[in-house]
């Protein structure tokens, strides 16, 4: 059956033809248009860089992250993820609708520094959480290919430099590229902690850290890293910069 939208006052008409009269607005057959009744386009699928988030929209992952550079096998399949909560549907959850609730869970973004050898280098990262008080411990759970998991493997010390919610391009220098290949600390401002390691001049406020050699946790790809706190403090009072906050904003900033 065809549909006919009243141009004037959007009336909808079901039948062959137009009706010789809108029955809500009274004008005739010639200001009626047929309705395109053709399914709507699916979809595109949506592919998420479990590296850097990046989405990417098509039948296939891309070969390459235009973002972090990592092949096709990082991304996984971002599912629709709002779904009725029952008994049922929790026995039919999948790794991607896993990955979405993971996205759910809040987090600050922080750069992770150290030095060795007199060379700095950073990372951002979002798994820097308290463990006790007291005594002062804190926890960072840093991939082992890093090149700042192999300056805190070797020295011990690391600062935490807190983020503040405008400071995107912080995120972009010390988050998508290693420093192997770049000075990631050559343009940007910052003092040395009591430990050595840098503090960015601009953080809201900073935390230092002592490794404790037996509780550093090996979880896979990563290594969880438990430290005393052995220094801080709060710079600067605004708004921090969550992991939401940025996933929410990065393609408009
Ligand atoms: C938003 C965001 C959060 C990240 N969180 C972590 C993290 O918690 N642990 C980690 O090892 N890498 C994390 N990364 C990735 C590292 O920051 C990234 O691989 C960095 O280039 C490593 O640099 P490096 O080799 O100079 O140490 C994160 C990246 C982004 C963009």
């Amino acid at each position: 059956m065809k549909k006919w939208r009243c141009k004037v006052c959007g009336y909808i008409h079901e039948g062959e033809q137009p009706p010789d009269v809108c029955p809500v607005c009274g004008v005739g057959p010639e200001e009626f248009e047929l309705v395109d009744s053709a399914p709507a386009p699916a979809k595109p699928k949506r592919w998420k860089c479990t590296v850097c988030d990046y989405i990417h929209e098509g039948d296939e992952p891309p070969e390459v992250c235009p973002v972090c550079g990592v092949g096709r096998e990082m991304f996984v399949l971002l599912e629709d993820v709002v779904q009725q909560l029952t008994a049922a549907s929790v026995q039919n959850s999948t790794e991607g609708t896993s990955r979405a609730a993971l996205d759910k869970i809040s987090y600050g973004l922080y750069v992770v520094s150290s030095i060795k050898a007199g060379k700095l280098n950073g990372q951002i990262s979002n798994t820097v959480f308290q463990l006790t008080d007291p005594p002062l411990r804190i926890a960072v759970c840093l991939n082992k290919k890093n090149l700042t998991h192999e300056y805190i493997s070797e020295t011990g010390c690391f600062t935490v430099s807190v983020l503040g919610q405008e400071q995107f391009d912080m995120v972009r220098n010390f988050g998508y590229r290693s420093g192997r290949t770049a000075d990631k600390f050559a343009d940007v401002p910052y003092v040395a902690g009591k430990n050595g390691c840098p503090i960015l001049c601009n953080c809201m406020a900073y935390l230092e850290g002592r490794v404790i050699p037996d509780k550093v946790l090996d979880v896979g790809t990563h290594h969880l890293f438990v430290a005393d706190v052995t220094g801080g403090m709060v710079v600067d009072e605004r708004a921090a910069l969550t992991y939401e906050y940025f996933r929410s904003n990065k393609q408009k900033k």
